[in-house]
């Protein structure tokens, strides 16, 4: 199966976001992924609502939202104001996992979760109900540009696994480091959801890279 891709505009030129935004709505992305990130649980700040505000003026694609933010429940409602479609919260950074995911579903949006490197998959076991996506981390989260852990592949194949023995339709999604060497052995490890930021971006022709990457 073909993979759904999400390019990551951490790593687009914010000089010409509003071009960065076009070519990304005129491509074959599937969703736009949106790094925030808080300077708090992750050792870097990205950006918040007035750019996810500008840049929803120009496309209907969903945004997937990742959020690398202490205590993540303050602000989902800001996030769904801002365009959010898909929201996840980090598993680190939430003792009340439950009811964060019930009050993003109860938004309207798509609940995630998303795992850093060193979470092992067999946490999600019970809100897996809950959950449709999770973001498996394949690098360690606050910075683009950083090598793909390898470790992830067999991270995927026991989280598919989790996924068909629970009955669900969660859909994992992997971020950090994807490139056209990994994508196509994710896939066959079980990823539904790719997500690329340096790759796309600093590739020449990021439209035909994000095509490739689907082909993978
Ligand atoms: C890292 C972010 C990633 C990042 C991916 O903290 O969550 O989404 O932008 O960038 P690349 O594809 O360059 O590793
Ligand atoms: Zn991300």
């Amino acid at each position: 199966m073909k993979p759904l891709i999400a390019p990551s505009i951490l790593a687009a030129d914010f000089a010409n976001l509003q071009s960065e935004i076009t070519m990304l709505h005129q491509s074959e992305a599937d969703y736009i992924h949106i790094d925030i990130m808080d300077g708090m649980f992750v050792p870097n700040i990205s950006f918040g609502f007035p750019v996810m505000n500008a840049i929803r003026e120009f496309t209907d694609k969903p945004f997937d939202v990742h959020l690398m933010i202490e205590e993540p429940g303050r602000y989902l409602e800001d996030f769904k104001k801002a365009g959010a479609d898909h929201i996840y919260v980090h598993y680190e950074a939430c003792p009340h996992l439950h009811r964060v995911l019930q009050q993003i579903r109860d938004l309207g949006c798509k609940t995630g979760v998303a795992l850093n490197p060193h979470t092992p998959v067999s946490l999600l076991a019970d809100v897996l109900h809950d959950t449709d996506l999770v973001c498996m981390m394949s690098v360690n989260p606050g910075f683009g540009g950083q090598s793909f852990i390898e470790h992830t592949y067999e991270k995927v194949r026991s989280l598919s696994k989790m996924i068909k023995e629970a009955g669900t339709q969660t859909k994992i999604e992997i971020d950090g480091g994807v490139n056209a060497n990994n994508a196509a052995d994710l896939v066959k490890a079980g990823a539904h959801i790719l997500v690329a930021g340096s790759f796309v971006f600093r590739s020449d022709d990021p439209a035909a890279t994000i095509r490739d990457l689907k082909n993978a």
